[in-house]
């Protein structure tokens, strides 16, 4: 793990990423004494900002639970920033300074250096180069470097990335978030399948009949539709967030937490998975509420005025291996849906009918959020004279169950501790990258052709497209008013 000396940077630190992530975890890992006192936290990007006016931009996200709030000012304390460009030696050479008169005043001997790179991946390889040449040069040296998603578009362009940044830094050196695996929820899955006998034992083709995972969210691109539009609801969530709660749902047991064994058995998944099907696929773009208030996609001036962009998108992923052979488990995600919610519905198979006129399946849900939560549907018998069975939860709702006291981190929380740890099961490593992107890209290529399926529109705050319900049952799921 990193000291209490520790440089951290943040570069891209006047964007939005940096005012509505990057600080305020920093600040919530400070508050509750997970990031010493004694580090030095330099803001850098290119406006020409004074430190007073950095700390006015990020001082509005600091959130305090029961702290006081002196935390805030003991926190920004800590906090400086700098301007320079990113593409020319003079900001690295002031960084370095820094850096180092801050090492000498504390008497370091072996420095510590974070660069957190808020910043768009166009930008990563020209900052790490520069980062190796100035920031990077001492021997003995440690340095962590943490990027963020998009990883590229397609396989090539991540295997362009990949060539920019792997002569610079090592993958030990290199944190690359996805920030789904640094939620609890996500974090909870390999306890529950692992440590629990009873899911564990039924965690396989022979007792489980489908599986969904599926992220709804209420609200559309929200004035980022520029960039959506180029890069679409599959790339935007599933190829990353959705993929990494489906490696965790679906590996082998690992020999133990160490990151190694955790993303060898996630990258042995991966390789289990059949090319997705380009025409088993439900495709949908939003247009405007029914009551006309909300806008569609399409009105927003940012976007493609023939946009066939998809911001909701259904498929299904099959795993040949002995545990997943005809399980399908379908990924399902959707901008501008009825509601917010992330979660995992796992159904299993009917037990035998006989002494039953009719007996409901087992469906065990994840909520992953907003209140995470892990209930199964069980079949129970009325209580009292009744001799009928009713489907009911076995509940585990956090906010039920642990007080409000109780701290759990936000992801980006979770993942900065992480890596000052020097923890990388929670980050994603590079073949795990390629794997993924060697299934999502041919079936990008089919779906973007020009000759390729439109999207079937859907109402601003509607379910998705109609077709859901039937998408849905083709693939193994049975509605509870089906029995
Ligand atoms: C981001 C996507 O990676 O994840 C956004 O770019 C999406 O479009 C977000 O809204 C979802 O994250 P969370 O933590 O709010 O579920």
């Amino acid at each position: 793990p990193f000291g209490d000396r520790v440089s951290l940077v943040v570069f891209g630190a006047s964007g939005d990423l940096a005012k509505k992530k990057t600080f305020p975890a920093l600040f919530g890992l400070f508050r509750e004494g997970q990031l010493p006192s004694t580090v030095q936290i330099v803001g850098y990007a290119r406006s020409n900002l004074s430190d007073e006016e950095f700390k006015d931009r990020i001082r509005p996200n600091l959130k305090l639970r029961n702290a006081d709030k002196s935390k805030i000012d003991e926190f920004l304390s800590l906090c400086s920033y700098m301007h320079g460009p990113y593409d020319e030696d003079s900001g690295y050479v002031e960084l370095l300074d820094k850096c180092v008169a801050y090492e000498k005043k504390h008497n370091v001997a072996v420095p510590e250096r974070l660069f957190y790179l808020a910043l768009p991946p166009s930008a990563f390889a020209t900052v790490c180069r520069f980062l190796k040449k100035h920031l990077n040069s001492e021997s003995g040296l440690k340095t962590r470097v943490i990027v963020e998603k998009p990883f590229g578009r397609d396989l090539q362009t991540f295997r362009e990335l990949q060539e920019n940044l792997s002569p610079l830094f090592t993958e030990d050196e290199l944190y690359r978030i996805d920030h789904y695996l640094g939620k609890e929820m996500v974090k909870n899955l390999l306890v529950l399948r692992f440590g629990n006998e009873f899911l564990g034992a039924a965690w396989n083709k022979n007792h489980i009949k489908s599986i969904q995972i599926s992220f709804k969210e209420a609200f559309g691109t929200q004035g980022r539709g520029g960039y959506f539009d180029t890069i679409g609801i599959i790339r935007d969530v599933m190829q990353n967030h959705m993929l990494q709660v489906f490696t965790l749902l679906t590996m082998e047991r690992p020999v133990s937490f160490d990151p190694e064994a955790v993303r060898d058995e996630k990258v042995k998944v991966l390789k289990a998975v059949e090319p997705i099907d380009p025409k088993d696929v439900l495709l949908g773009q939003y247009s405007a509420s029914e009551d006309g208030k909300e806008p569609g996609y399409l009105d927003d001036d940012t976007v493609n005025k023939d946009s066939k962009c998809f911001t909701y998108a259904a498929f299904a992923l099959h795993i040949h291996n002995e545990r997943w052979e005809g399980v399908p488990i379908v990924l399902r995600a959707g901008k501008a849906l009825d509601e917010s919610k992330v979660e995992i519905r796992i159904q299993f198979k009917p037990v035998a009918k006989g002494m039953f006129k009719e007996i409901q399946r087992n469906e065990l849900v994840i909520r992953i959020q907003p209140d995470e939560a892990i209930y199964m549907k069980i079949n129970s018998k009325i209580p009292g004279i009744s001799t009928e069975t009713s489907l009911t939860d076995l509940d585990l709702t956090y906010s039920k169950r642990y007080s409000d006291d109780f701290w759990i981190p936000e992801a980006y929380e979770a993942l900065i501790r992480d890596c000052y740890l020097g923890n990388h099961s929670n980050f994603v490593r590079d073949d795990e990258l390629d794997i993924s992107w060697k299934l999502f890209t041919p079936f990008l290529e089919a779906l973007e052709a020009a000759d390729g399926p439109k999207p079937e529109l859907y109402s601003y705050g509607s379910k998705g497209p109609k077709g859901l319900r039937e998408f849905l049952a083709s693939h193994g799921y049975v509605f509870s008013d089906e029995g």
